[in-house]
């Protein structure tokens, strides 16, 4: 329990100086708190019999009245008020002095309760907003796996509902943290000097309150850990649904959709009444157990007699207003079960360690000119090999094309050299230096990936061809998205070059897709490129057109290139045959023609339809 309060304080302490002004205000909260009590305590016997008791002591066994006694404190004032106001008699003076004195302290009661929830508030949104944006940087530093294995509704709750969670219950719990125990003490400590029989006689019902409260606090983790889970759930429903409402349409799966929803909802309502409970129950029963303890208390005014006005209704003002504090005390423990619950969902996804690690002291790296070697590589994405052992050199400048069937492993090879995973054994070399000895940064600047998916941001056409060189001239962007062949169907969008996208580029075909993430590699200008099947979604006259303008781009480039139509690698310097993680042939378009191998079979499939 407490590891999570001490975790969270990191995030809490650059900014203590509020939360402790925040908290110095909850001391002051209940300074004023106890005031209250006093201050009416004594208006009331000076208004109803003219007499001021501060202490039981005081009291005279025959209940005879003495001379008024007020606080010294208060004296200048009754006497500043008797000087000025001539019709005002001494003890009138008195009075309104200390009626005054209660709109003062309920003010100074407001503002210190104010500035304890605002401070407070303060620093924990800062907290958890640092909080948020660390887990949100750690996610980026994770590889593609991670991404692959988790889903994206659960990743978005985890980072948005679950810490939003932690700080609205972490702000509320640290303001009365010190204001409410501190409440009670001061007026305790009050009552308990003058007022003893009545304050035991009221509170020795209420450690009967530690039941209700000890029951609830065992479910109520379960449930805060089960709430947040189906709020999860439920994000990640609508993720689905919303990205994929296409083929919810077309395959009238709204009702579904909607059932799955609703159940879910049902799951998540019916865990949150279980912490709406158990938040409540204990308070109730608290209230419930003030009340016999009021009901005590007027059964022995009744029959004694011997208290004044002002003790009974300073002493009624001071229960009440130590109710709330002891409400909420009931409740700090369960919300703190919560809060537990929520920040380790956030904690989990922070101590999820990057398994691809950066080199400690990186190497240079100069990919131009420079030869890449795959050298005896097996990977697997979990029990099933995917590579077995690849041993495979590209040429500097050269361009390279793997071909096979699909699932035979070439997507995943040519992943392993941008480092998206990195393989089990063996390793990649650029230049006779390891990749794994480099910056991944350093590393991906020299690499230009046209994926096998094309994917777009929701931006305008510009923005997403400019990823990789976000300073790119207009001219600049418009010369790659020409070389890309895409430059007459962005002038046609309404807008143009600033024409948005939408989600995923879903305005645009699949074939303007690919174009505008080729003009994308195209602009990022560096030496090695990646060519996924990057021309599979263009028309057979559009991808020759494209074609021309990429063999142009590969002179002076490293090129490794995936193939769907085998018409368009056969300038190759080298074409690679992979079958089930293997490589089976290798030679030129003539060469491997000519061996009559899996290669010519493919060929001659391809050139038959
Ligand atoms: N992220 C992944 N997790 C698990 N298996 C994967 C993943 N990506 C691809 N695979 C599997 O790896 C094999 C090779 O896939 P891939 O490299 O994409 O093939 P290709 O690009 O040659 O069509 C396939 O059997 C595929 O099912
Ligand atoms: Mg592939």
């Amino acid at each position: 329990m407490i590891s999570f309060l001490r975790r969270l304080w990191t995030y809490v302490r650059p900014y203590k100086a509020r939360l402790i002004m925040g908290l110095v205000c909850g001391i002051l909260l209940a300074a004023t708190n106890a005031a209250l009590y006093l201050v009416v305590k004594v208006g009331i016997d000076l208004i109803f019999k003219g007499e001021i008791k501060l202490s039981a002591d005081e009291q005279s066994a025959d209940g005879q009245i003495h001379s008024p006694k007020i606080p010294h404190f208060l004296r200048p004032l009754a006497d500043w008020l008797t000087a000025h106001l001539p019709h005002v008699q001494a003890s009138q003076g008195l009075v309104y002095t200390v009626i005054l004195f209660i709109p003062v302290i309920m003010f100074f009661r407001s503002l210190f309760n104010y500035l304890n929830i605002y401070l407070v508030n303060w620093a924990s949104t800062r907290a958890i907003a640092d909080l948020r944006t660390k887990v949100f940087g750690h996610l980026q530093s994770l590889p593609l796996s991670f991404f692959t294995q988790e889903n994206t509704g659960d990743l978005i709750s985890r980072v948005t509902n679950d810490t939003q969670s932690v700080r609205s219950i972490i702000g509320s719990s640290l303001a009365s943290l010190i204001s409410d125990p501190l409440t009670i003490i001061f007026t305790l400590i009050l009552l308990l000097t003058l007022q003893p029989v009545l304050t035991l006689m009221s509170v020795v019902v209420l450690p009967l309150c530690i039941i209700p409260i000890s029951i609830y606090a065992r479910k109520v983790r379960h449930s805060a850990r089960a709430m947040q889970t189906h709020a999860a759930e439920l994000s990640k429903l609508m993720h689905e649904s919303f990205t994929g409402n296409r083929i919810i349409k077309a395959y009238n799966l709204e009702d579904k959709v909607l059932a799955d929803f609703q159940g879910i909802t049902k799951k998540f309502v019916s865990q949150t009444m279980r912490v709406v409970r158990a938040n409540e129950i204990p308070g109730s029963v608290t209230e419930f157990l003030g009340g016999v303890g009021v009901t005590l208390i007027l059964f022995y005014v009744v029959s004694k007699r011997t208290i004044s006005m002002g003790d009974f209704g300073g002493f009624l003002v001071a229960m009440f207003n130590m109710y709330k504090p002891i409400k909420n005390l009931t409740r700090l423990h369960n919300q703190l079960h919560q809060a537990q619950a929520a920040s380790q969902r956030v904690f989990e996804l922070l101590d999820t360690p990057s398994t691809m690690i950066e080199s400690a002291s990186p190497k240079p790296l100069t990919a131009a000119d420079a030869d890449i070697h795959f050298e005896n590589i097996q990977f697997s994405y979990g029990e099933k090999p995917i590579l077995r052992g690849i041993n495979l050199a590209v040429k500097a400048g050269q361009l390279v094309a793997l071909v096979g069937s699909t699932g035979s492993g070439k997507t995943t090879l040519v992943n392993l050299l941008p480092r998206f995973y990195d393989p089990q054994q063996g390793r990649v070399k650029i230049g006779g230096t390891d990749i794994r000895d480099v910056s991944i940064k350093e590393l991906r600047r020299q690499i230009a990936v046209v994926t096998q998916e094309t994917i777009l941001f929701h931006d305008t056409v510009r923005g997403n061809i400019a990823v990789g060189r976000p300073e790119a001239t207009s001219e600049e962007i418009e010369a790659a998205a020409r070389a890309a062949n895409a430059h007459d169907f962005i002038l046609q969008k309404p807008g143009g070059y600033d024409a948005v996208v939408g989600e995923k580029g879903v305005t645009l075909s699949g074939g303007q897709r690919q174009r505008v993430s080729i003009a994308r590699a195209i602009l990022k200008n560096a030496p090695i490129l990646i060519l996924d099947e990057a021309t599979n979604a263009l028309d057979a006259e559009t991808e020759r057109a494209v074609q021309e303008e990429l063999e142009k781009l590969m002179k002076g480039r490293t090129t490794i290139c995936i193939a769907h139509r085998l018409s368009t690698i056969q300038k190759a310097d080298a074409i690679v045959v992979l079958s089930e993680g293997r490589i089976v042939e290798t030679g030129t378009h003539a060469e491997l023609i000519q061996r009559g191998g899996v290669y010519q079979r493919l060929y001659e499939i391809q050139f038959q339809t």
